[in-house]
């Protein structure tokens, strides 16, 4: 018998200035995008934003439905906008932030199970990881090297 250990480290910074402009211009596109989010159910706004390898910036916001396992979260919603692309580039970063009515809204989000493997999915098949910026309205953000740091034992093509 062995036991292992599966850690991870982010880095947590303390305000937006913190970062490079290009993570605080992701961030701005994520905080934007929850304009598009249709949430009249939860009242929780959810917005993302990918930069490519190639600069182009795509972003997706949460829909959810009257059925509400229905409801796609903002990152389905980006994967899907970025799997419809002509011409792929991988995808560098994602910045997620969300705008809640229901009271906290500086802790930074985190992404969904379902998300996570549906990231996982698309972080497999470039080969190349996604950064993750997680954010909330102000306060920390937290950023995280990739989607398999929080997916560790993730299910994937190669477990078929
Ligand atoms: N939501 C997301 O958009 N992303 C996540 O990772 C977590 C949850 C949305 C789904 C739903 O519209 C609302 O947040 C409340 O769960």
């Amino acid at each position: 018998m062995q036991i292992k250990s599966i850690s991870f480290s982010m880095k947590i910074y303390s305000s937006i200035d913190e970062l490079s402009i290009e993570s605080q211009e992701l961030i701005l596109q994520a905080k934007n995008a929850l304009g598009k989010s249709y949430s009249p159910y939860s009242h929780f706004k959810v917005g993302a934003a990918a930069q490519l390898n190639d600069g182009r910036i795509i972003i997706g916001s949460n829909q959810e439905n009257a059925a509400y396992p229905a409801t796609l979260c903002a990152e389905q919603v980006l994967l899907a906008n970025y799997s419809c692309l002509e011409k792929k580039s991988a995808i560098k970063t994602i910045a997620v932030s969300y705008l809640s009515n229901n009271g906290e809204n500086n802790h930074p989000v985190t992404p969904c199970g379902i998300c996570r493997q549906m990231l996982s999915e698309y972080e497999n098949l470039q080969q190349e990881n996604i950064m993750l910026l997680l954010t909330g309205q102000s306060g920390a953000i937290w950023e995280i090297t990739g989607v398999n740091p929080i997916l560790p034992l993730a299910f994937n093509s190669n477990s078929l």
